[in-house]
């Protein structure tokens, strides 16, 4: 069985104060969820304060990137182990916004994820089609490809470790939502394509989160698919009702 993971992406967002703030209030209010693992991205700079916050809570902690070198001279950037040594169990990978303004592709995304496994940290891989490829049909042929060269040489043990994350790029912070069939047919397929590259049972223990404006009121829809694992959610993962709500909201278990 898996453990649903919804987890929040703060992205630019949170001064220390801000962050601490907010994550106060979720550690009050989902003390008591144990069904659903829950997770908090904040930015860098509050890592620190928000592991100490969150210390012996219910909610686990990542990074929204790293670099894949282990030290050196690589101004502005954060290792592996520095993410490890400050509380992180997470660390996002990956994400559309970072191909899209940082260069990040799948061969980065795979060094990151061997990096993040040197310090044992466990990835939160994204992938996901931007508008004009889901328009031409190319849905399943770019998620097989940023799966393929982002898994490369990836064994099966690592691969129960890596979440996925499908966030079609033309529902991230637009306010459109994959419908559940759409979104369900994706996670089918990847799990398809896990399996063919590892082994059934290995793709049958891996996450696979759902991201792209997931609000309170499209959760529960989403998390009834049998393929979607939980959220990775941003704008709404910012204040502490929409997301103690959406956590509450997924609280439904996927076979229904
Ligand atoms: P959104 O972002 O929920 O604001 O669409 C999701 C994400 O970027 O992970």
């Amino acid at each position: 069985m898996r453990k649903s993971f919804i987890a929040g992406n703060w992205k630019m967002y949170k001064t220390v104060q801000e962050a601490i703030e907010l994550v106060t209030l979720l550690k009050r209010a989902l003390s008591d969820i144990a069904d659903i693992e829950v997770g908090v991205c904040p930015p860098f700079t509050a890592l620190g304060e928000i592991a100490e916050t969150l210390f012996e809570s219910n909610i686990t902690l990542g990074a929204q990137d790293v670099y894949w070198e282990t030290e050196g001279a690589f101004t502005g950037e954060v290792s592996p182990a520095m993410l490890k040594d400050i509380g992180c169990m997470y660390c996002i990978v990956g994400h559309s916004e970072r191909r899209k303004y940082f260069h990040e592709t799948n061969d980065s995304v795979n060094r990151k994820l061997k990096a993040l496994f040197t310090a044992g940290i466990k990835p939160i891989m994204c992938i996901g089609e931007i508008l004009e490829e889901r328009e031409a049909g190319q849905t399943f042929d770019v998620v097989k490809k940023q799966l393929e060269e982002g898994l490369s040489g990836i064994t099966g043990a690592q691969m129960t470790d890596i979440v996925i994350a499908y966030e079609p790029v033309w529902a991230i912070g637009t306010g459109k939502t994959a419908t559940p069939g759409q979104a369900q047919e994706v996670h089918q397929f990847i799990r398809q394509r896990l399996s063919q590259r590892f082994s059934a049972e290995t793709a049958e223990t891996v996450r696979i989160q759902y991201g792209g404006s997931v609000k309170p009121d499209n959760i529960t829809d989403l998390m009834k698919q049998k393929d979607i694992d939980g959220a990775l959610v941003g704008g709404a993962s910012l204040k502490a009702d929409s997301f103690v709500a959406i956590v509450k909201g997924a609280l439904v278990t996927s076979d229904i």
